[in-house]
């Protein structure tokens, strides 16, 4: 059997690549490692938590005497584990920089010692390019981040790569674009944008909406995964985008079509401080491996608001049973920016 570490599993994208892990490899044995912060809840893997091939560690990735046993064993490991909000790092940005920055760095010591280790891989972000007014971000560009989180996930990404230079530890680096997909927190744009609009709240636009992403399915995200633990190249960067660049007001006005909703429940508001203008990714890189996304976006945001409807079980209790939620919410929708 394989020994398969996932850090980040309870989240959206880990929990999505543990389910894909466990049904695409019979010779996998997955462990996921996930501290459970706001962001992390052992429901997400519902289907999984009793399966025999995976074991589910309730812990912190910058917990040193937790992590080096898990290590030694290992001998793939999946590093999703972050503070991923880009609005809470601009409020709160030591968190990020304990989590993304420390937590990886302690995760990367381990890996020196860990004897069975074949393959490391640290989920980027195409954030770390910054903000692109035109063309695509390619592996070689020069790294700008503009927030706290891109800048920790930056830092993450460096460092990731310095182990390989340095220690030889076997490191891949992935920097996909803003993924979509059932089991995302709903703070974020798609999922609070399509549950909002079931509730028939206002969607909180910000800024002139004009801001664009580059919208990659997760199972898309998942395969590339797949492909880049099998394939890629030790020390190299690979892009991983959804060719689907796609301005925030389109991608409201396709929600509120989707529900049967009304535009006048767009809701314009201030915009997020440093707001990056555009992300898009140029990821022939990958390509040459084989890979390419799969999902047009129309079916697959059509399928995302179908999982929200008919998964209210998982989001309800967070958006209206979760005190933290709702006052992260009323405090950063209502502040002045
Ligand atoms: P998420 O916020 O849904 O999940 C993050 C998970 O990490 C949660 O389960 C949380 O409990 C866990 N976690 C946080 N701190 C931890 C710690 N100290 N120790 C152990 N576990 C901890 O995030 P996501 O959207 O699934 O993102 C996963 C990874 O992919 C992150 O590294 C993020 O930077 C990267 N990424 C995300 C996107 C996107 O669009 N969502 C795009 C590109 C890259
Ligand atoms: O690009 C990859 C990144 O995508 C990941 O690295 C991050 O972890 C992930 O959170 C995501 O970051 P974004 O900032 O792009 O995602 P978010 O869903 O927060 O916002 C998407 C766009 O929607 C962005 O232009 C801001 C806008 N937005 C967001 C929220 C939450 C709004 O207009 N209103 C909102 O309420």
């Amino acid at each position: 059997m394989i020994e398969v570490l996932v850090t980040g599993g309870a989240g959206f994208i880990g929990s999505n690549f543990v389910r894909h892990a466990l049904a695409a490899h019979a010779d996998w044995r997955v462990t996921t490692l996930d501290k459970l912060t706001y962001a992390g809840r052992a429901d997400t893997l519902h289907d999984v938590l009793d399966d025999p091939r995976h074991t589910f560690i309730r812990g912190d990735v910058g917990d040193q005497s937790l992590v080096e046993p898990l290590l030694a064993r290992s001998q793939i490991v999946v590093h999703f584990a972050a503070e991923t909000h880009v609005d809470r790092s601009i409020s709160g940005a030591l968190q990020f920089v304990q989590t993304d920055v420390i937590g990886t760095a302690v995760l990367l010591e381990a890996a020196r010692n860990a004897r069975r280790l074949q393959r490391f891989i640290q989920i980027s972000t195409d954030e770390v390019y910054g903000s692109v007014a035109t063309g695509a971000s390619r592996e070689t560009d020069e790294l700008k981040p503009r927030n706290p989180y891109s800048a920790s996930k930056t830092a993450a990404d460096r460092l990731a790569y310095s182990y390989f230079a340095t220690y030889g530890v076997p490191v891949i680096i992935v920097r996909p674009s803003n993924n979509y997909g059932p089991y995302q927190y709903p703070e974020k744009v798609i999922p609070l944008f399509v549950t909002n609009a079931i509730d028939e709240k206002a969607l909180p636009l910000y800024g002139d909406g004009q801001n664009v992403r580059d919208w990659l399915h997760v199972s898309d995200h998942c395969r590339a995964l797949d492909l880049l633990i099998a394939r890629g190249d030790i020390g190299e960067v690979y892009n991983v985008g959804g060719g689907n660049d796609v301005r925030n007001i389109d991608l409201t006005r396709r929600i509120l079509a989707l529900l049967d909703r009304p535009e006048s429940l767009i809701a314009p508001t201030p915009d997020r401080p440093g707001h990056d203008r555009r992300y898009c990714l140029d990821s022939t890189k990958i390509q040459a491996l084989g890979w390419r996304p799969d999902m047009p976006f129309e079916r697959g945001l059509e399928d995302t608001v179908t999982w929200y409807r008919e998964n209210e079980w998982w989001w309800r209790p967070i958006k209206d049973g979760d005190a933290s939620f709702r006052a992260y919410y009323d405090a950063h929708y209502a502040r002045p920016r």
